[in-house]
């Protein structure tokens, strides 16, 4: 009790604060989400995302070979199309824009970086769904899942060594976790989105990616209700049970309740995709001198770290990871 317990003690200095400090933030536990599209010659601004671009391949390469000198070292890919069709089988063509820019970075970069593809259909039908869309309206799961699978093997086959499946289909591990075991690829890797929110914090990735949900529908058929908790513990259960090697919580900072259930709950690795939104806010509020967004972005980094993430997947990469850098 005080006078004798005096926390402030233990906060006079910066190097007693450092000493002390029970979460670290380094460039190495940022992935670095990238995009790349087909047939542009020139990088296209996202405005939505201040600083992304939808890449070309060769502005692609450039990217990575920036974050890892600041020390990135995930990257995770998602492929923009120039058409579209009703099951989305750009998203497992060999010569699809993500395919051939995964085999790029592989060429390239190898196994210095850990190379991971977004798997999911929505970038690729032309409804904007992220599966089979039965004549109801509703997305058929396991006619969906079974395309999954596909995906998977294209993406392994182009050189991914994480696939990341976000669509949130009942199933949607194991029947990739087959399929890859299958094809040969025992030891890809795969990242799910296990605890995906049907969020309103993805709108300016819709625009990256140029996806809408045609007729205005939602996906709030598949990916989870926010007001559930416990729920995101047996989707991720259920998706380590099918073979997941680590889980994701999405979005971060309105779930970390959720980030350091798993993180508990579970032995797998467990990250936390501070997705578009989030960024964007962010942004949009340094912009206008609202708020100081380096400082802001560090303090939200951190603090997903804190909630239990051991990596966190976000658009402030290559930003930050140079904040921390100097
Ligand atoms: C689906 C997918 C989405 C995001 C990643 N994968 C969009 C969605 O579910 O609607 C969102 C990422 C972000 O907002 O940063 N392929």
């Amino acid at each position: 009790m005080f006078p004798t317990e005096r926390p402030r003690r233990l906060r006079r200095t910066p190097a007693l604060r450092r000493l002390v400090a029970e979460t670290t933030l380094a460039p190495h536990d940022f992935v670095a989400p990238l995009f790349v599209a087909e047939g542009i010659f020139e990088p296209r601004a996202i405005s939505s995302l201040p600083g992304h671009f939808q890449h070309t391949v060769a502005s692609l390469r450039d990217e990575v070979r920036a974050l890892v000198r600041v020390g990135v070292r995930g990257v995770l890919l998602f492929g923009v199309p120039t058409t579209k069709d009703e099951v989305g089988s750009g998203a497992w063509d060999p010569n699809g824009i993500a395919q051939v820019a995964l085999r790029a970075l592989r060429d390239e970069f190898g196994d210095d970086i850990v190379l991971m593809a977004d798997l999911c259909l929505d970038e690729y039908t032309s409804h904007g769904h992220c599966g089979v869309v039965l004549p109801d309206g509703t997305v058929d799961n396991d006619a969906t899942i079974a395309l999954y699978a596909q995906v998977a093997v294209a993406q392994a086959q182009a050189g991914a060594a994480v696939v990341a499946p976000s669509g949130m289909m009942d199933g949607q591990v194991g029947a990739i976790r087959d399929a890859l075991d299958q094809a040969g690829f025992t030891d890809t890797i795969i990242l799910a989105y296990a605890a995906k929110y049907a969020s309103g914090l993805y709108g300016p990735f819709r625009d990256a990616v140029g996806v809408e949900i045609v007729g205005g529908g939602d996906r709030k058929g598949y990916q989870q209700d926010y007001r559930n908790r416990r729920e995101a513990l047996r989707e991720a259960r259920a998706d380590v049970a099918q073979g997941a090697d680590i889980v994701m919580v999405k979005p971060a900072m309105s779930y970390l309740d959720v980030v350091s259930d798993l993180h508990d709950a579970l032995e797998v690795p467990v990250c936390a995709y501070h997705v578009s939104g989030e960024y964007a806010m962010v942004k949009a509020a340094g912009a206008n001198g609202w708020i100081d967004e380096t400082a802001v972005a560090i303090e939200q980094l951190t603090a997903v770290r804190r909630a239990g993430a051991d990596f966190v997947l976000t658009y402030f990469a290559r930003e930050i990871a140079t904040e921390l850098d100097a």
